[in-house]
């Protein structure tokens, strides 16, 4: 069902970003992937490379965007489009997290949440869906379980982008719906990723505290291949567990 689609994913580099790219690409897709930079990019093909099939690494290409900067979004959209690339699916996925009482972050951490997790989805949209109506294709968001709480304690601004880009994501399919695009929006509860790498906590371990992104990467194929005419609209994948541990910091 998605074989030679073309497919635009947003945060390759690790976690649940990682795992789409592997499992479009078991699909057939053509996969470009977005990662912040050229470090990553180098280290992601070699791995990559010593992972994939030819025939598999011949339907990736990596393009460094630093999405904090709407330069380098708007660049990366000109140059798709001056190739004549033109998305079936587009999968916006980077997110940063910072967490802790709220007078506790940066100025440069509330920007990096604001521009990161929710500017560049729309911007990206904006750039793309004129492609995706014409394709009749399938927008998802990574969003996030923070998303429909009002409890976010010590991540408000994170939860606040979250749910500022699933609300976005359900007015969208509103919009788009009758030229046959779907919007999906992916809502994780703890997964085991680098996304706390910021935070004094993470899940606790246990295999039921907490989603693998493998498990995140294939409901979102779930979503992806549902037969033409049926929109999933929003997945909320939740552990049994509500389990936390504190990150010591040395
Ligand atoms: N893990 C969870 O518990 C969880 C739960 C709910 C929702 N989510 C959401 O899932 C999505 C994926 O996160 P993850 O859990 O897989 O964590 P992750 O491993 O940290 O992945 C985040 C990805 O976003 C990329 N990214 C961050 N800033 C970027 C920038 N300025 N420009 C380009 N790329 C950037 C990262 O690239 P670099 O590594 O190069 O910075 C990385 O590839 C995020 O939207 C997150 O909010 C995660």
């Amino acid at each position: 069902m998605l074989k030679n689609k073309l497919a635009l994913i947003t945060g390759v580099s690790s976690g649940i970003g990682k795992c789409l790219l592997l499992r479009l690409l078991k699909e057939g897709c053509l996969v470009y992937g977005v990662v912040k930079n050229q470090d990553r990019k180098e280290v992601l093909w070699a791995e990559l490379s010593s992972s994939l099939t030819n025939e598999e690494l011949q339907r990736v290409v990596l393009f460094v965007c630093d999405l904090r900067n709407t330069s380098e979004i708007e660049s990366l959209a000109d140059a798709m489009h001056k190739e004549n690339l033109h998305p079936d699916l587009l999968l916006l996925n980077a997110g940063v997290g910072f967490y802790g009482p709220h007078e506790e972050l940066s100025a440069k951490h509330i920007a990096e949440l604001s521009a990161v997790n929710f500017t560049a989805p729309l911007l990206l949209t904006n750039r793309f869906l004129r492609d995706i109506k014409n394709n009749r294709g399938h927008i998802l968001f990574i969003s996030s379980v923070t998303a429909s709480k009002t409890n976010n304690t010590h991540g408000c601004a994170y939860g606040a982008t979250k749910a500022g880009i699933s609300n976005f994501a359900k007015s969208l399919f509103e919009e788009v719906r009758k030229y046959g695009v779907r919007v999906t929006v992916l809502a994780p509860d703890m997964t085991q990723t680098d996304l706390y790498r910021n935070a004094s906590f993470c899940a606790a371990n246990d295999a039921d505290a907490s989603l693998t992104p493998e498990e995140v990467a294939d409901y979102a194929l779930f979503a992806l291949t549902a037969r033409e005419g049926l929109n999933l609209t929003e997945l909320t994948m939740q552990p049994q567990l509500h389990r936390l541990e504190r990150i010591k910091k040395l």
